[in-house]
């Protein structure tokens, strides 16, 4: 078999897939590498020569194209796939989806942008092997490893989260914040039905969700500075690593979308309250309050719908058409919520119980059915 001809080659032979499984599959989440994805995968020819490997991209839909670039590669290389994925954003979840779309026994994890030292992949890969370890993680913080690539700011928030990250592991790794790692797949596939998927801290999760400790190994990395394109996760990273820190922490037993939903839920109260006044509802009896009630009630459903879209469902988040859709189902689907309440406040008042406790009851059976109804049918999301 011809498995190593280079790929930028112009009219190179075309390269066929290894028979059967590969031994190692390298899965590269993309969002915007267009320019990146050609030469990563002449490193990885390099740093992988002798190994039968293949790489996924998995990309979401990324308006420069990468997906097409890395299909047009694909069809001359049969060691490169493509996964596309339509209307959703997320490192982590984008990881495990390429993990989960191969065969070998073998995997890796591994930025698009040249950030990470391919020049290390094979030794981690030799390191798994010879000392049966469950996953390898190139780490920026062991003698040999740097962070150059980072900004100042950037590493300051990396360290902080680094201490966070070990507190909630109780685990020695000095990089649980890195996102290049080589792992067996039976480590993985025992965990992966308790992994949060959330945000962009793969790694960190994969660590909190094992059921038994991970072996494992740390190998030297430096941690290049980008080249093309540009970083997607300066904004949201803080964000997303405190959403995973609170899942791993209460998610067994709070899904964190109900925690954020009923966070917005409670700014929706205050402004309510402050639509109620506005609309002159504090000096207005009868008739003239019921209409600035009923304002304030509209008032609220439509700032909590845009808050939830922006923020609980940010990786969901509805456009367009979609957006007047969800709204039109949100609003009924709070009309009912709402019905809900009264009706069981009213009922549990009237078998005896304290004014307060019948009201929380309806509040809680309201909230409860907002958040579900809305997940599924306005976001259409899994909890
Ligand atoms: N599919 C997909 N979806 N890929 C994404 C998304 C997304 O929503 N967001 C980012 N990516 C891809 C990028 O295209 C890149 O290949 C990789 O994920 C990392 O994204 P960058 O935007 O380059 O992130 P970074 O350099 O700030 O962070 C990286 O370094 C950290 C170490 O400081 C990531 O690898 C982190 O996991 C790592 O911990
Ligand atoms: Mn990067």
């Amino acid at each position: 078999m011809t498995a190593h001809s280079r790929t930028e080659e112009a009219g190179a032979a075309p390269v066929e897939p290894p028979a059967g499984a590969p031994d190692l599959t390298v899965v590269v989440p993309t969002f915007n590498e267009r320019d990146n994805i050609p030469i990563l995968i002449g490193r990885l020819e390099t740093a992988l020569h002798g190994l039968r490997w293949e790489v996924v991209f998995v990309d979401d839909d990324s308006p420069d194209g990468t997906a097409d670039v890395a299909r047009e590669l694909a069809r001359r290389d049969g060691r490169v796939r493509v996964i596309q994925r339509i209307g959703r954003r997320g490192l982590s979840s984008a990881c495990v989806e390429g993990i989960l779309s191969s065969a070998a026994p073998v995997f890796a994890v591994m930025d698009a942008d040249l950030q990470h030292d391919d020049t290390q992949l094979r030794p981690m890969v030799d390191r798994l092997a010879a000392d049966e370890l469950d996953i390898v993680v190139g780490s920026r913080y062991i003698a040999g490893g740097d962070t150059i690539g980072l900004s100042g700011r950037r590493k300051a928030i990396s360290r902080l989260g680094t201490t966070l990250a070990q507190r909630l592991l109780g685990a020695e790794l000095t990089d649980p914040m890195s996102g290049f790692f080589v792992m067996r797949r039976d480590a993985f596939n025992r965990s992966v039905r308790r992994l949060s998927q959330q945000g962009f801290k793969i790694l960190l999760d994969i660590f909190a969700s094992a059921e038994r400790p991970l072996r494992y190994a740390e190998i030297a990395c430096r941690f290049h500075p980008r080249v093309h394109g540009e970083s997607k996760l300066d904004t949201m990273a803080a964000w997303e690593f405190g959403l995973l820190v609170l899942d791993k922490l209460f998610g067994r037993w709070l899904p964190t979308r109900f925690l954020l939903f009923s966070l917005v839920g409670g700014t929706g109260v205050v402004i309510h309250l402050v639509v109620l006044w506005l609309l002159g509802g504090a000096e207005a009896g009868g008739e003239a309050f019921f209409r600035a009630q009923t304002g304030a009630v509209a008032a609220a459903m439509t700032w909590n719908f845009f808050v939830n879209n922006w923020i609980t469902y940010r990786d969901k988040r509805l456009r367009g058409w979609g957006l007047v859709r969800g709204l039109l189902s949100f609003y009924a689907i709070g009309a009912a919520g709402a019905v809900a309440n009264v009706g069981v406040a009213t009922l549990v008042a009237s078998n005896g119980s304290v004014w307060w406790l019948a009201g929380l009851a309806g509040a809680a059976i309201g909230a409860v059915w907002n958040f579900a109804a809305s997940n599924y049918i306005t976001w259409r999301a899994r909890i």
